[in-house]
């Protein structure tokens, strides 16, 4: 969405690869996202994307399938003209990941260096699957020219903070920082780019926005789908590495984050890395107090009868990968001091719902304490990122008649208008690929001081393996979430 208008547009790339064509990512997130992008005019007409996937195909037979594929993705129904011109701009490449040749092969299909500025690679595979391609590229000479032709790795990054730090010496050996683009696809969604601008854009909020008038915050990233067929990645990831090291650490840098001096990619990315350095390290014995894990059992979710976890095809018996996460972080500088932060995220939960839940201190005086009111409850920030984008304020007014008493009424600003449609991470994110913008992708400095973060919590896991509570598909997550509460008043917040 080109955040700092400092897109290098004469950098078009005019080759886009997807290796994992045929994968999960590919067909839920790349594909469409590509194609609502040609509706919208926004693909060089040069551009050519080449999908890369180990299954024996012909350019038809991928064609054939992007039809099946795209038809239940993509919002509104195939335009045939945008379709037809999208199909076009496609050549499909069979090749094994680990496999050089492949690579040698795949070299050969793309335009020369002095036809054309860059390729975009995109991995949209495992990360055990990373370290071959980068090396693959390389040894085919595609990693060139350095500083043009971009690599975009999706999360997680490593799976600890050492793997991490390897991944990046391999990544850093054969591409410059600047060719790296690490996704995080949840800074790509409108309500977390709307915290910005609510933040920072309106004098009202920020003076309020610190421990002397918040009491805590609530991140919530609620799913009410399973693992799909991904149990061979889910299952060795598990819900702190696939989703709180990064998309819910990311929500709460750009919660907690002081104002950059400038929308510059690393203006806003150093103070990101500030929050993340101030988050108080967890102490192994104090572990317990500060993570929850737990695994769904069968349950039912919409009146339907929902499998457990262990129950999904791939998943071991006996696993003990964690679908359910549930965490509480301390930012100690002088904005955040005794703030905490309470994170969790699950699958297989109630509802498919994301939010930023930020409640206020009760007000320092009990004016109505003699009322039938007596006590007022807090006023909460909510600012929903979906299913609905949208931002409420909650506050107290008196309900007409004799009596002093109140009710609660919700100030809400959604930031659609209703002939609005808002726009999916990814085609938010593909397109600063192309155009080379990169200030909402992520720095390996945060990458890393997040894994120092959920790393104590990590190995204490990797010790503990004989038992993981588990709760109910089609609930709010195991009971055990709430012990994390510094006061008896402060509960989950379930709804807007
Ligand atoms: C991905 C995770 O990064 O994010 C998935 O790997 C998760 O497990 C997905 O389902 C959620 O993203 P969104 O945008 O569909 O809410």
């Amino acid at each position: 969405m080109n955040l700092a208008h400092n897109a290098s547009l004469d950098n078009l790339p005019c080759s886009f690869v997807i290796f994992g064509a045929t994968g999960n990512l590919a067909s839920n997130k790349l594909l469409p996202a590509l194609y609502h992008l040609e509706a919208a005019a926004r693909l060089a007409e040069s551009l050519t994307i080449i999908a890369f996937s180990r299954r024996d195909w012909t350019t038809e037979n991928w064609r054939e399938y992007m039809r099946e594929v795209l038809k239940d993705k993509i919002k509104g129904s195939l335009d045939t003209p945008v379709f037809e011109r999208f199909l076009a701009r496609f050549a499909y490449h069979k090749g094994d990941l680990n496999d050089v040749e492949s690579f040698r092969a795949l070299a050969d299909r793309l335009p020369p260096e002095s036809a054309c500025s860059s390729t975009v690679f995109y991995l949209a595979i495992k990360p055990a699957e990373f370290s071959a391609v980068i090396q693959n590229l390389e040894a085919v000479g595609l990693n060139k020219p350095r500083g043009m032709n971009r690599v975009v790795i999706e999360k997680p990054f490593g799976e600890d903070l050492e793997s991490a730090q390897m991944l990046n010496r391999l990544l850093h050996q054969h591409f410059d920082e600047e060719q790296v683009y690490r996704i995080d696809h949840f800074l790509g969604k409108e309500t977390v780019q709307n915290l910005l601008v609510f933040r920072f854009a309106n004098t009202l909020i920020e003076p309020l926005w610190n421990r002397n008038f918040i009491d805590h915050v609530q991140i919530t990233v609620a799913e009410s789908i399973g693992i799909e067929q991904r149990a061979d990645y889910y299952d060795h990831a598990g819900a702190l590495r696939d989703m709180l090291q990064n998309h819910l650490m990311q929500l709460l840098t750009v919660v907690a984050m002081e104002p950059p001096p400038a929308l510059e990619a690393d203006a806003l990315r150093d103070e990101k890395v500030k929050v993340l350095r101030s988050i108080r390290p967890i102490a192994k014995r104090a572990v317990h107090a500060h993570a929850v894990r737990a695994q769904y059992a069968r349950g039912n979710i919409d009146g339907q009868p929902a499998m457990g976890y262990q129950q999904e095809a791939g998943v071991e018996s006996n696993s003990i990968t964690e679908t359910f996460v549930a965490a509480k972080f301390y930012i100690d500088n002088w904005r955040w001091r005794g703030v905490p932060f309470y994170l969790r995220t699950g699958k297989r939960l109630a509802k498919q719902t994301s939010m930023i839940a930020i409640r206020f201190r009760h007000p320092p005086q009990q004016l109505f304490r003699e009322t039938p009111l007596e006590s007022v409850a807090p006023n909460w920030v909510l600012l929903s990122i979906q299913p609905e984008e949208s931002m409420r304020m909650e506050i107290h007014v008196k309900q007409p008649g004799l009596d002093m008493d109140t009710r609660v009424m919700q100030m809400n600003a959604s930031f659609l208008k209703t002939d609005e449609q808002t726009l999916d991470a990814y085609e938010t994110l593909l397109l600063d690929v192309i155009e080379g913008d990169r200030s909402l992708f992520i720095r390996f400095d945060e990458v890393e001081w997040a894994w120092r973060v959920v790393d104590p919590i990590l190995q204490n896991w990797t010790v503990e393996r004989e038992f993981i509570p588990t709760y109910s598909a089609g609930s709010w997550g195991p009971a055990e979430a709430n012990r994390l509460f510094d006061s008896d008043d402060q509960t989950w917040r379930n709804e807007l």
